[in-house]
C-alpha cells in the first residue's frame, strides 16, 4: 500500500480471527513514513518499503519489488491502495495471484481519480471493485462489485469515505473466500471456490 492503510487494517482485523482462514504475512509500501506501514508494524508484522526513486528505472523498480514479495512466498498479494502500476516483472511472478481494489464500478472510472470522476459524470451509484491485475490500469478480471449511492451533497471526500468503508467489507469478503476456497480465472471471469 501507499497511504493511510485503512483498507490493510480491516484485513488485519479480520486475520485476528483464525477462522478467518489467512493472514498477513508481510506489507510493502512504495514510500516511508506513512500510517499503512505504522498499522502493520503495531500488528508485528513484517514491513519492507520498495522506492522507485532507489532505482535506475522503473522495470529495476518492479523486479526489486517482487524479489521483496516473493521472499515471503505469499499465497495472494493484495494492493490494498497500492499508488504504482505494478510492471511486466512483478506480473510474469505474481500474475494471476495479485488483486487490486478500485474505487469505482469498473469498467467506468478507470485511473487514479475513480470517486472524482464519478461526481464529475453525475453518475446516482458508483462502488469499488476488486480485480485481478493485468498489465492494463484498473482493467483486470473482476472478482466483486460494492455500490454505493452518491448523494445530491456528496463532495468527493464525502463520496470517498462512503465508498472506502463498502469497498473494505467487500475486501475483507472475497480474499476470506479466496483463502478459505480458492479461486480460478477464465478469461475475464472469476470464480470464487474450488
Ligand atoms: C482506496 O479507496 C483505494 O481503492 C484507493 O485509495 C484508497 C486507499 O485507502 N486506491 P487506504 O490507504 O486503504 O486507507
Amino acid at each position: 500500500m501507499s497511504g493511510s492503510g485503512t483498507n490493510l487494517q480491516a484485513l488485519l482485523d479480520a486475520c485476528a480471527d483464525p477462522a478467518y482462514g489467512a493472514r498477513v504475512v508481510a506489507v510493502g509500501a512504495d514510500r516511508d513514513g506513512i500510517e499503512g506501514l505504522a498499522r502493520a508494524e503495531r500488528a508485528g508484522i513484517p514491513t519492507f518499503v520498495a522506492r522507485v526513486s532507489d532505482h535506475s528505472s522503473r522495470g529495476y523498480w518492479d523486479r526489486a519489488l517482487a524479489d521483496k514479495v516473493a521472499a515471503f512466498e505469499p499465497d495472494l498479494v493484495v494492493l490494498a491502495g497500492f499508488m504504482k502500476l505494478v510492471g511486466e516483472k512483478f506480473l510474469d511472478r505474481f500474475g494471476g495471484m495479485t488483486v487490486n481494489t478500485h474505487p469505482a464500478l469498473s469498467p467506468s472510472f478507470p485511473g487514479m481519480h475513480g470517486p472524482a470522476d464519478a461526481l464529475a459524470y453525475g453518475v446516482k451509484v458508483t462502488g469499488a471493485t476488486l480485480f485481478v491485475v493485468d498489465a492494463g490500469v484498473d482493467t483486470g478480471a473482476i472478482v466483486a462489485q460494492t455500490v454505493v449511492p452518491v448523494e445530491d451533497d456528496d463532495t468527493v471526500e464525502s463520496l470517498h469515505e462512503r465508498i472506502k468503508v463498502a469497498e473494505r467489507a467487500m475486501l475483507v469478503e472475497s480474499v476470506g473466500r479466496m483463502a478459505r476456497e480458492g479461486f480460478t480465472v477464465e478469461g475475464r471471469r472469476v470464480r470464487l471456490g474450488g
